[in-house]
């Protein structure tokens, strides 16, 4: 312990105020306690390869889209039944920053092309090729999701409790799941507010002058914004129950996409 204390601080001293210092430190500290199976490169070495009942991971695809606490605590506590031993024994919590910093310098591009070859093969069956999720699975439409690409990474990793969504970690590795992340995302549907304000002319004006006229129900009503609703709230309350009995027709036949323009013009003009 105390020789620990010992060696930290003589690190630190030597280290002190040199950002190029610690990053050769991590550098360091990644080849002597990480290489041997991530690779010098994090590219998995070849017996990094062999593990059972898991490879080691590729660490090329982390910066963008793993978070620092995520990492942190795989680096530090390990993942249980794998090779992968915690190594908050082996390095100190500095330690432990140092070498991910070295992490999030193994930089690699991102493959369209391979994102959406990954997609075909690994999600298709339930969101469709498109994303629309057309497919009777009870999947997500993801043309319509807005959750960040950590977030959308996170759920490709981890999936969702108690739902088809299950983990895909151990049939994608990180540098797939970062292209195809950013597939998903690119499939996602661009709300057009020139179109949302035509729309609005033609379906909604009759009964509301302009999108701040509208009043919207609720205890929150009278604080709250259409632009602070969410998207999915938004279009429930425009197309289902009450509004869309009142409303009629034309409201109840707008197509989703037609639906999401009105919705990011009306945003906007609320603001
Ligand atoms: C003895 C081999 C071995 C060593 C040494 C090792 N790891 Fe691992 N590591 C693994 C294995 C195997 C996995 C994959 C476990 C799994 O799939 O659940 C893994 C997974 C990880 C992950 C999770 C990646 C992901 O995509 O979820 C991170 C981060 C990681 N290691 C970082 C490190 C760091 C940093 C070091 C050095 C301080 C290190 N590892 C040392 C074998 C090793
Ligand atoms: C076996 C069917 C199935 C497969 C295969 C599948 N998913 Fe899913 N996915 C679902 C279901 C069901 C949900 C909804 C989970 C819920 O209720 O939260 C979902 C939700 C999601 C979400 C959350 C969307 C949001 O806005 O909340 C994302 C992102 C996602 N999937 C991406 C993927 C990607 C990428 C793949 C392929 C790597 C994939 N899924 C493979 C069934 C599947
Ligand atoms: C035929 C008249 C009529 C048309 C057309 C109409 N609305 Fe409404 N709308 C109403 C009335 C009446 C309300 C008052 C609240 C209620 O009864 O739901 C309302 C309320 C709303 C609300 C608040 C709903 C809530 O639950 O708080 C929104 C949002 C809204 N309208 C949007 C639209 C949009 C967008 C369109 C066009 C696509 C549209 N409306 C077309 C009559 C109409």
């Amino acid at each position: 312990m105390l020789k620990k204390v010992v060696i930290t601080i003589g690190c630190s001293m030597l280290f002190a105020g040199n950002a190029v210092a610690s990053d050769i430190h991590g550098k360091d500290l990644y080849e002597q306690n990480c290489a041997s199976c991530h690779g010098m490169d994090g590219k998995v070495s070849e017996m990094g390869k062999k593990l059972k009942p898991y490879p080691a991971r590729d660490l090329t695809a982390l910066a963008e889209v793993v978070d620092r606490d995520e990492l942190r605590r795989i680096i530090a506590y390990g993942i249980r039944g794998t090779a992968m031993v915690p190594k908050r024994y082996d390095l100190d919590a500095s330690g432990i920053e140092d070498v991910i910093d070295y992490i999030f310098t193994f930089k690699r591009k991102i493959n369209m092309a391979n994102g959406k070859e990954r997609f075909k093969q690994v999600c298709a069956t339930c969101h469709g090729f498109d994303g629309r999720a057309k497919t009777g699975m009870g999947a997500k439409n993801l043309v319509y999701s807005n959750l960040s690409l950590k977030d959308t990474v996170h759920t490709i990793r981890y999936g969702r409790t108690g739902t088809k969504m299950t983990s895909k970690r151990h049939q994608l590795n990180n540098p797939d799941i970062e292209d195809v992340a950013h597939y998903v995302h690119d499939l996602r549907f661009k709300a057009d507010v020139g179109k949302g304000s035509k729309l609005f002319s033609s379906t909604c004006k009759s009964c509301h002058s302009s999108p701040s006229a509208i009043k919207v129900r609720g205890n929150r009503a009278k604080t709250m914004k259409l632009a602070e609703m969410s998207d999915y709230l938004l279009n429930l309350r425009i197309r289902h129950g009450r509004h869309v009995d009142r409303a009629g027709k034309n409201v109840a036949n707008l197509s989703e996409d037609d639906t999401q323009n009105i919705i990011a013009y009306l945003k906007k003009e609320t603001k």
